[in-house]
C-alpha cells in the first residue's frame, strides 16, 4: 500500500427533505448567490422551487444564471463570471449534475482571477481563490459534489479539459436521492457507467496490487452501483435504490477510491473526452464505449490478475483460471452496459470509424496534460475495438 495524504473538506447533507436546507447552509458563507443550473429539469421536479423559497426565507439575494449544457462550455462559463461579477455576488450555489457543478466550480474560481478563466485548465496559472461553492446534487454520476475537480469544452478548440484545486471543494453538498427519481432512464444508466469507470481507472491502474481494504471498497462500490442501477431501471421509485445508488457514486470519486494506488492513469477518461469533445455524447455513453475496448488492450499489456480479481468479486465470475476469468469479467461488463441500454460501439452513437485518427490526436491532448503513457498509435487500437 503506497504512501498518501487524504483530505475532503465538504460537508454532505443526505436525505429526504434536505434541499430545504440550502439557505441556512448558504447564509453562512455569502449573502448575495449566482443560481446555476441546466436546460430545465429543476424547474419540473420541485428542485428549484425548494432552493430559491429557503434561499429567501433565509435573507439571501440570488441572480440567475441558467442553461448550462450537458458538457459544460467556455462562453457560458465565461457569462457566468460576468454575471456573478456585475451582481457583486459573494457565492455559487449549483442546481443540477455534474455539468452545473463544474461549471460552478470554474465560474468561483474565474470569478477570483483577473485573466481568462481558460488559464486554470491550459495549465497556464494555478486556482489559488475561489468564491464559496454550495451544491443540490440531482444526478448520481461524476463525484464533482464531493471532489475538487471539474471538465469544461472550449468549444473553439475542442479541448475538453479539466481543472482542479482545494479552493474548488464545494463547501456544502446536498443530496435528497428523491430527486433522482425523475431521471430519464438513459441518465440513470449514464450514472452508472460513470461511477464505474472512476473506480475502474484506479484499480486497473494502481500502482500497488496489495492495497487490500481499498480494493474491497472498490468491489463494494461496484457492487452497489450494479445493483442499485438493477433496482432503479426495475423500480425507478426504490427510494432505498436511489439512495444507495447517489452515495455510491459519491464514494466513486470522493478520493476514498484511490488511496494506497499510489496514482492511476485516468486512460479511459483521456479517451473518452475526446470522444464528448468532438460529438457531444454523454461522458458515461462514451465510457461504455471506451471501456470494454481499453480492457481487451490492456489485457495483452498487463495481464489478466486484476481483471480476474475483480470479476470474480463483482460479477461472481467463476472460472479457475485468471486468463478464462479476465476473458468473462470483460464480457461481464459488456453485457451488463448492454442490459442497462449503454452503447458499446462507436456506430451506435453515430462515430464512424474513419474518424479514428482525429479522435486520437485530440486524445493525445489530455493524455499528454496528464502524463500518460500512451501513444496515439496505442490509442487508435484501443478504439478500432470499439468499432
Ligand atoms: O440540464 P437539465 O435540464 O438539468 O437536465 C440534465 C441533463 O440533461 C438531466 N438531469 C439531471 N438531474 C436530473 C435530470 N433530469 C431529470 N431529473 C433529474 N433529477 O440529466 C442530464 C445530464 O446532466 P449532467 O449534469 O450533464 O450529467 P452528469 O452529472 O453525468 O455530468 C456530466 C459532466 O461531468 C463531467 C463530464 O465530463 C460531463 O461534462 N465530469 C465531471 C467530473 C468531476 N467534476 O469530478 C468527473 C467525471 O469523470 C466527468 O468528467
Ligand atoms: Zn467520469
Amino acid at each position: 500500500m503506497k504512501n498518501f495524504t487524504f483530505y475532503n473538506p465538504v460537508k454532505i447533507i443526505f436525505g429526504k427533505g434536505t434541499i430545504e436546507k440550502i439557505g441556512a447552509e448558504a447564509a453562512v458563507h455569502g449573502k448575495t448567490a449566482l443560481l446555476v443550473y441546466g436546460k430545465g429539469s429543476i424547474k419540473k421536479n420541485g428542485v428549484y422551487a425548494a432552493v430559491t423559497q429557503s434561499l429567501k426565507a433565509s435573507g439571501l439575494a440570488f441572480v440567475e444564471h441558467e442553461g448550462v449544457k450537458s458538457n459544460p462550455v467556455l462562453a457560458h462559463t465565461r457569462e457566468g463570471i460576468k454575471k456573478a461579477r456585475e451582481n457583486k455576488c459573494d457565492l455559487v450555489i449549483a442546481a443540477g449534475g455534474g455539468s452545473v457543478i463544474d461549471e460552478s466550480k470554474a465560474i468561483a474560481a474565474g470569478f477570483k482571477y483577473s485573466g481568462d478563466v481558460w488559464d486554470f485548465f491550459s495549465g497556464k496559472t494555478a486556482i489559488k481563490d475561489a468564491m464559496p461553492l454550495l451544491t443540490v446534487l440531482t444526478i448520481p454520476a461524476t463525484g464533482s459534489e464531493m471532489n475538487c475537480g471539474f471538465v469544461i469544452t472550449n468549444e473553439e478548440t475542442s479541448q475538453k479539459f479539466n481543472a482542479a484545486s482545494p479552493c474548488s471543494f464545494p463547501k456544502v453538498s446536498i443530496m435528497d436521492p428523491l430527486v433522482t427519481i425523475t431521471l430519464p432512464k438513459t441518465q440513470t444508466a449514464n450514472g452508472a457507467v460513470d461511477a464505474l469507470a472512476h473506480i475502474v481507472e484506479g484499480y486497473f491502474t494502481t500502482k500497488d496490487k496489495d492495497a487490500a481494504i481499498t480494493d474491497e471498497l472498490v468491489h463494494a462500490i461496484a457492487r452497489s452501483v450494479i445493483a442499485g442501477t438493477d433496482r432503479i431501471l426495475a423500480n425507478p421509485e426504490d427510494y432505498n435504490a436511489r439512495a444507495s445508488m447517489m452515495w455510491s457514486a459519491t464514494l466513486a470519486l470522493n478520493g476514498l477510491q484511490a488511496l494506497g494506488y499510489g496514482g492511476g492513469s485516468f486512460i479511459n477518461h483521456a479517451i473518452e473526452h475526446s470522444l464528448s469533445a468532438l460529438y457531444d455524447i454523454a461522458h458515461g455513453a462514451g465510457l461504455a464505449i471506451v471501456m470494454p475496448a481499453w480492457f481487451k488492450y490492456d489485457l495483452k499489456i498487463s495481464g489478466p490478475e486484476r481483471l480476474a480479481k475483480f470479476g470474480r468479486s463483482v460479477f461472481g465470475v467463476a472460472a479457475a483460471s485468471d486468463k478464462e476469468a479476465a476473458e468473462r469479467t470483460i464480457a461481464s461488463f459488456e453485457k451488463w452496459f448492454s442490459k442497462i441500454g449503454a452503447p458499446l460501439k462507436l456506430s451506435e452513437v453515430k462515430i464512424p470509424a474513419a474518424d479514428i485518427p482525429k479522435i486520437a490526436e485530440n486524445a493525445m491532448g489530455l493524455i499528454t496534460k496528464w502524463g500518460i503513457d500512451c501513444d496515439r498509435t496505442s490509442v487508435e487500437d484501443i478504439l478500432r475495438k470499439a468499432v
